[in-house]
């Protein structure tokens, strides 16, 4: 079982890291993607994942940080992207939701990280929230390849990403009442393009929605797809884990 994404250096788990982990693994948890909000934190997640041999790590700065960083950021993703337990460039993107950051900012650094992803050959980690046409014409532009994390856009927007390789992640909002969009998503992906993540401490899937999340939580939204697909759970496990694999080439 494969959460790709997870912040686990979120000061939410400063006070039981080491058993939530514990407890992941004993959930069936077999690999873990940790993924960064900016530079201290991709630091962090790499830090667990020189401690722990099934975490890994991305690293880059979140849409909502871009208003704090510098040319100098980018230099040292680059050199952490050296790491052998680094992975993916992510999570980047677009957030038009919160504006946590002056949209030309994000634009600015979402653009900077692609091409820097696109020069070392990594794959991308993309948060696009409320920014849809334009996360997807930056990865067009871009030609980057990667993985659009908690997928919230449209069936033909899909459609579109999946004819350039890219993959499509879902968290807990698939188990949502108003998740309508994302359950046909769900439903019509190819097996071998989609994936599950927690976005652990956020975003709690029924029947736990509004608790801190934790990565054992994702058999929830293989249980959910499982259901909406008629498949078992088992076989979104071992497929998901599968495309992870490939993906960031564990
Ligand atoms: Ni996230």
């Amino acid at each position: 079982m494969f959460d790709t994404h997870a912040h686990l250096d979120d000061i939410k788990f400063d006070d039981d890291r080491r058993s939530v982990i514990e407890s992941y693994v004993q959930s069936g948890g077999t690999y873990l993607l940790n993924a960064s909000s900016d530079i201290q934190s991709s630091l962090n997640g790499i830090a667990l994942a020189e401690k722990y041999d099934f975490i890994y790590a991305a690293v880059g700065v979140h849409p909502h940080e871009t208003n704090k960083i510098t040319d100098e950021s980018l230099y040292q993703i680059e050199a952490l992207w050296k790491h052998k337990k680094c992975v993916a460039i992510g999570e980047i993107g677009l957030d038009y939701y919160y504006d946590f950051s002056a949209r030309d900012t994000q634009r600015k650094w979402f653009y900077k990280q692609l091409d820097l992803a696109k020069q070392l050959d990594a794959p991308v980690v993309i948060h696009d929230r409320k920014a849809h046409a334009e996360c997807l014409e930056a990865v067009k532009k871009t030609g980057v390849r990667g993985v659009f994390h908690c997928y919230s856009g449209s069936w033909e927007m899909a459609e579109e990403l999946l004819k350039i390789g890219f993959y499509i992640s879902f968290t807990g909002s698939v188990t949502f009442k108003n998740a309508r969009k994302t359950v046909e998503v769900a439903a019509n992906a190819p097996i071998d393009r989609i994936m599950i993540e927690t976005d652990s401490p956020y975003l709690a899937p029924e029947p736990l929605r509004g608790t801190r999340n934790k990565p054992e939580n994702v058999i929830w939204v293989a249980r959910k797809i499982a259901e909406i697909r008629n498949v078992s759970t088992e076989f979104i496990i071992e497929k998901t884990e599968e495309n992870g694999k490939r993906l960031f080439s564990l």
